[in-house]
């Protein structure tokens, strides 16, 4: 196994110093470290970060390798810093069963890239009428921990109960789209005054307020967790603030496009902004970046959902919902949340990494500590060229705009699977 000797780095923002990676671990950190063999990793002006950790991925493996296979968005992964994703369960076939989880678990090891974790469904086929093997899922060698019909929402009051009711046997936790589609029939775009402009029928920032209402209440009254998937309104975070402070075992996320785009961009048409939840008001996008910052929303999430051009490059109103984040989060939270460092660690790898139960991602770089971790160049700029990006689709909302920072390096366990800003394989 390859030792690696980081010289000159900044831990979280801290004065630099080195670090040691053997065998796996942080072996040794502090200045004027030497180490016959190593490779010499040039960290001056890099900051280390813990690896980052996404809850929210889609892979597209099985079913549609055409738009990512869990390989490419694998590297992808990597290339943003990423140690470990979740990868959502709207596969195809459906990831429901003990079969499918397993089979995109055993891809994730084989690309080696990052840890991918499989999300199980919450009821068969994503259809809201019966639960999943939620336990043959738990108890696969995938180990699942959360569970989530992501794409719709697990709209039926009954079965959202029984499922935060059975996750609580092993600590699971229901991970919920919140989208009362009654109220989204049609959707286009956030209803408001653009929505109104256009013509286009309006996804209402009450849709998604009325579910975590209830849902937050159902995790009350189970005692069960909830995590809310892709939080995008004002609303929602007051919500969220309320039931937090009664204690609610509830934890939220917000996308990097939820923090920085508006319904502004629908004045294009350009699908290339469509997206589930939509992007929402000004005023949103405030609150959602003050939540963030002080703990409401618990968690950066990209909700990374490439998507063959075809599905894209098309009518605004036939396009899939989507955007590609994983190679752009980092970016995106660190022109929000400035250079705080320590905040960003919380938000992107310690928080969700102890969501997921994935107990060898989130830890600081120190001694002892399982080596996986990132090197951000802070004062890098970078112009995002989508046929640049690994994915294997291009539907990135950030095209030819120049964005802060840039991931030099990522190890997985002690291993470099990004070196000099490039994937190793
Ligand atoms: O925009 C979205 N795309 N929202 C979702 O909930 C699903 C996702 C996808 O799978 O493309
Ligand atoms: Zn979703």
């Amino acid at each position: 196994m390859t030792a690696y000797l980081i010289t000159n780095v900044s831990v979280l923002g801290a004065a630099p110093t080195d670090l040691l990676i053997r065998d796996g671990v942080v072996a040794e950190t502090g200045v004027g470290l030497t180490a016959a063999g190593a490779v010499v990793v040039d960290g001056t002006g890099l900051v280390a970060l813990p690896g980052l950790v996404d809850l929210h991925t889609h892979l597209r493996e099985p079913g549609r390798e055409d738009a990512e296979t869990v390989e490419t968005g694998s590297r992808a992964a990597a290339l943003g810093g990423y140690t470990a994703v979740c990868a959502m369960a709207n596969t195809s076939p459906v990831a429901d069963t003990a079969g499918v989880v397993e089979q995109v678990w055993r891809l994730g090891r084989e690309a080696g890239l990052v840890d991918v974790q499989p999300i199980g469904a919450v009821t068969v086929g994503l259809a809201g009428e019966r639960l999943a093997e939620l336990g043959a899922m738990a108890d696969s060698a995938a180990r699942v921990r959360i569970f989530s019909d992501d794409g719709h929402c697990v709209a039926d009051p009954r079965l959202m109960r029984r499922a935060l009711e059975y996750v609580k046997a092993f600590d699971g936790v229901v991970a919920q789209h919140a989208e009362e589609p009654r109220l989204t029939e049609g959707a286009q775009m956030h209803e408001g005054e653009i929505s109104t402009r256009l013509g286009l029928t309006g996804w209402p920032a009450v849709a998604e307020e009325a579910i975590i209402a209830r849902d937050v209440l159902l995790a009350e009254h189970v005692g069960s967790r909830l995590h809310i998937c892709h939080v995008s309104t004002a609303g929602s975070v007051g919500v969220l603030r309320q039931a937090k402070a009664r204690g609610v075992r509830v934890t939220a996320e917000v996308t990097p496009h939820h923090l920085l785009l508006t319904d502004e961009k629908a004045v294009t048409y350009d699908p290339v902004y469509k997206v589930n939840p939509p992007l929402r008001t000004a005023a949103d996008v405030a609150a959602l970046r003050t939540a963030l910052a002080e703990g409401v929303v618990d968690i950066v999430a990209t909700d990374h959902a490439p998507h063959a051009v075809e599905d894209k490059e098309c009518e605004w109103a036939y396009a899939r919902p989507g955007m590609l984040g994983l190679e752009t989060a980092l970016s995106i939270t660190l022109d929000v949340l400035g250079p705080r460092w320590d905040l960003i660690a919380e938000r992107m790898s310690r928080t969700p990494a102890r969501i997921a139960g994935l107990t060898e991602h989130g830890h600081d770089p120190a001694p002892g500590a399982p080596a996986n971790l990132t090197l951000v160049d802070p004062a890098a700029q970078r112009v995002i060229e989508p046929t640049e990006l690994a994915s294997r689709s291009s539907n990135t909302p950030y095209a030819r705009m120049t964005l802060p920072g840039r991931i030099v390096a990522t190890f997985l366990r002690g291993e470099a699977t990004v070196l000099d800003g490039k994937a190793v394989k």
